[in-house]
């Protein structure tokens, strides 16, 4: 695979050279660059930016710089990722579908953002052009959402993780659920004990458990989650784990939360 990133801060990717993404770059599976988006200015002072039609603060990132370098980084096919906090919200799916791509191209903005007419003209170019956020909060550039989106999608590309078996574990464990809890040695520390049964040898119980410590996790974080399930793919034990924690399986197969008894706890 290859990837480009074009950044006024290349020194922030530095940490690209470690680790997992620095493995694969020396062995030869990622062809990553990074390029200083100032190579591309015109000007004796290297402007980036200037200030916004309309109004209002901050400044905005010239089209006509990130075109030059662009039209120079950009291959036919490449898939061009604009990150942003007014994107769409960068998940597991996302990664797994850039992971399939040849070249990907990671424009990183500082400021406003970049000149709307970037995202605009390479879309009517016929380029594959993504406008992603990594989440619900605001960072004063797209260098680490791109860090964050390449290590995701660079632990899927084939060799790259030390441990295949720990993809697969993750795709068909429980899928759409949040990870059970994991414990090591030593068995007892700080005075906890790590649950009796992991130590029990007793697979198919211990599997139930994680299932069950999944489940319980996933609804007491992640409810939205739980409500997302197919009801029609859970067990008898899921079911009865779920009306527990207070969900219900229609005949439809859908998980809904029960409606709380306000006479619960009194009496
Ligand atoms: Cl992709 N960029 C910036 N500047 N802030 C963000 C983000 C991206 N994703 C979440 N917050």
């Amino acid at each position: 695979m290859r990837i480009d990133v074009v950044t006024i801060f290349p020194e922030y990717l530095a940490a690209l050279d470690l680790s997992l993404v620095g493995k694969a770059r020396q062995r030869g599976l990622l062809d990553l660059r990074v390029h200083d988006l100032r190579d591309w200015t015109t000007d004796r002072h290297r402007t980036v930016d200037d200030t916004p039609f309309g109004g209002g603060a901050g400044m905005v990132m010239r089209p006509d710089v990130w075109g030059r370098a662009l039209d120079e980084v950009l291959g036919a096919g490449a898939t061009l990722i604009l990150p942003t906090p007014s994107g769409e919200v960068f998940t597991q799916r996302h990664a797994d579908e850039l992971a399939t791509a040849e070249h990907l191209v990671f424009a990183c903005g500082r400021y406003e953002g970049i000149d709307a007419r970037v995202a605009e003209h390479y879309r009517a170019t016929g380029l594959d052009v993504r406008e992603l956020s990594i989440g619900d909060y605001v960072l004063n550039g797209g260098e680490v959402a791109a860090l964050v989106m390449i290590e995701a999608v660079g632990r899927l590309v084939p060799g790259m993780v030390g441990n295949p078996e720990s993809l697969v574990e993750e795709s068909h464990g429980a899928a759409g659920l949040l990870e059970y809890p994991v414990y090591t040695k030593p068995p007892r520390w700080q005075e906890i004990d790590v649950p009796d049964l992991l130590l029990s040898g007793h697979h198919a119980r211990i599997d139930r458990w994680r299932r069950d410590e999944a489940l319980r996790r996933t609804a007491g974080r992640r409810p939205e989650m739980i409500a997302a399930l197919d009801g029609t793919a859970l067990d008898k034990h899921d079911v009865a784990l779920l009306a527990e924690l207070g969900w219900t399986v229609s005949d439809d197969g859908r998980v809904v939360a029960a409606p709380r008894d306000p006479d619960a706890g009194t009496g």
